[in-house]
C-alpha cells in the first residue's frame, strides 16, 4: 500500500505525549485539562510547525499519563523522558529547541517523586 503522504518508514523520530486526561473537579488527583493539557499540546504541534518539524516529530494528545500531581505530564519516545510543563510560553519552545532539535535534557521541566 501506498502511503498518503510519501513516507518510506513508519514512525517518528520523536514522539511528544501530551495529557489531555480530565477528571470531574474536585478530583483528589486532579487532571491535567484543567492545567491547560489541550492548550500546551496545540503549542506543541504549533511550535513543530514552525521549526520545520513535520514528519520527524509528532505531538499527540493522550489520556492520563499516571503523573497527576506533576502535571500537566508530557513524555517524549523514543528516549522516555518526563516533564512536567509549568511556564508554557516558556517550557515549550526550550523542549522543542533543546531537546527534540539538540538532544538534551531540559532539567528544570523534570518530573521529580
Ligand atoms: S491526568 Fe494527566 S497524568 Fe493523569
Amino acid at each position: 500500500m501506498k502511503d498518503p503522504k510519501g513516507r518510506t518508514s513508519i514512525g517518528f523520530e520523536k514522539h511528544i505525549f501530551i495529557c489531555e486526561n480530565s477528571r470531574v473537579s474536585g478530583h483528589p488527583r486532579g487532571c491535567c485539562q484543567e492545567k491547560e493539557g489541550s492548550k500546551i499540546k496545540m503549542m506543541f504541534k504549533d511550535e513543530i510547525v514552525k521549526m520545520n518539524l513535520v514528519g520527524k516529530v509528532r505531538a499527540n494528545g493522550s489520556a492520563c499519563l499516571d503523573f497527576c500531581e506533576q502535571g500537566p505530564t508530557i513524555v517524549i519516545y523514543p528516549e522516555g523522558v518526563w516533564y512536567r510543563i509549568n511556564n508554557p510560553e516558556k517550557d515549550v519552545k526550550d523542549i522543542i529547541k533543546e531537546h527534540i532539535i539538540e538532544d538534551n535534557i531540559v532539567k528544570r521541566c523534570l518530573i521529580n517523586l
